[in-house]
């Protein structure tokens, strides 16, 4: 029996990076995977390479028409929703001077409102079976700001709030919302985000633990709050950061 056998996951921006990493763990141990996410062509690679067990939607997080196809594609198929973890995010380098209104407003849509929706049309289909567990990606930018990442730093401080609000609305359905607070990852997002950064040389000076992130060190705290080990978890936050936050 796997820790997750039997529970049916949905992921979001779980295309690739952290998310994809999330998604073959949970598959690993015995989840029904449902991977989501706005690249369509690396979502259903990924679907295939892991069997029978997965299965990939396309969804723009900050769509609700969206939110609401996929849901109804869950009630025909699996028809329960045991995990939702909220991992869809952008990050675009802007300091003060350089973010403007529009920038501010597509951050939020993706980071923030697709997190809000995911929680709002996931818990609906949860409430139907008794419970569950969501799972949000925040970031340790939430912790520590970062002044040269404004409108995500702020989207992500947002979801901390809104985490711990949505644990104490859903407690009393047996819906468990707990946030994860991820360092320095060895994803493309800091790539994307910064072309010429050394990944790995920077992780390795800036985090305690002396290296960078890898995305299954984030996929095992996922595990972790997916399954029912955690069962008695809710509203809380967990830096999986290398000592970055202490
Ligand atoms: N990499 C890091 O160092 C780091 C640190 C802290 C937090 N995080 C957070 O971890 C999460 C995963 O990021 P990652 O590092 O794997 O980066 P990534 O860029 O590799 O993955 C992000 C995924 O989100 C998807 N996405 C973007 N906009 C979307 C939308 N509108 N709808 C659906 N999907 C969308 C992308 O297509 C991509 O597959 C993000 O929330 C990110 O903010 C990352």
């Amino acid at each position: 029996m796997g820790r997750v056998s039997g529970k049916v996951a949905l992921i979001t921006g779980g295309a690739r990076g952290q998310g994809a990493a999330h998604a073959r763990r949970l598959c690993e141990e015995g989840a029904k995977v449902i991977i989501t996410d706005v690249r369509d062509d690396d979502g259903r690679a990924l679907a295939c390479s892991l069997g029978e067990a997965a299965s990939y939607l396309s969804l723009d997080v900050s769509a609700e028409a969206g939110w609401k196809r996929v849901m109804g594609a869950i009630q025909e198929g699996p028809g329960r929703l045991d995990v939702l973890v909220n991992n869809a995010g952008i990050a675009v380098m802007a300091g003060l001077e350089d973010t403007d209104a529009a920038l501010m407003e597509r951050t939020f849509r993706v980071n923030q409102l697709g997190v809000f929706l995911g929680i709002k049309h996931a818990s609906m289909l949860m409430k139907a079976s008794g419970g569950g567990s969501i799972i949000n990606v925040s970031s340790i930018a939430a912790v520590r700001s970062n002044p040269r990442f404004i409108a995500y730093t702020a989207s992500k401080w947002a979801v901390r709030g809104l985490s711990k609000a949505a644990a104490l609305a859903l407690a009393p359905e047996q819906i468990r919302v707990n946030t994860i607070f991820p360092g320095i990852i060895d994803t493309p997002m800091l790539t994307d985000a910064a072309p010429t950064l050394d990944v790995s040389a920077f992780g390795a000076a800036n985090t305690p633990l002396g290296r960078v992130g890898q995305p299954h060190d984030v996929a095992e705290a996922i595990l972790f709050l997916a399954s029912d080990d955690s069962r008695f978890i809710t509203g809380a936050e967990i830096a999986v950061d290398g000592g970055v936050t202490a």
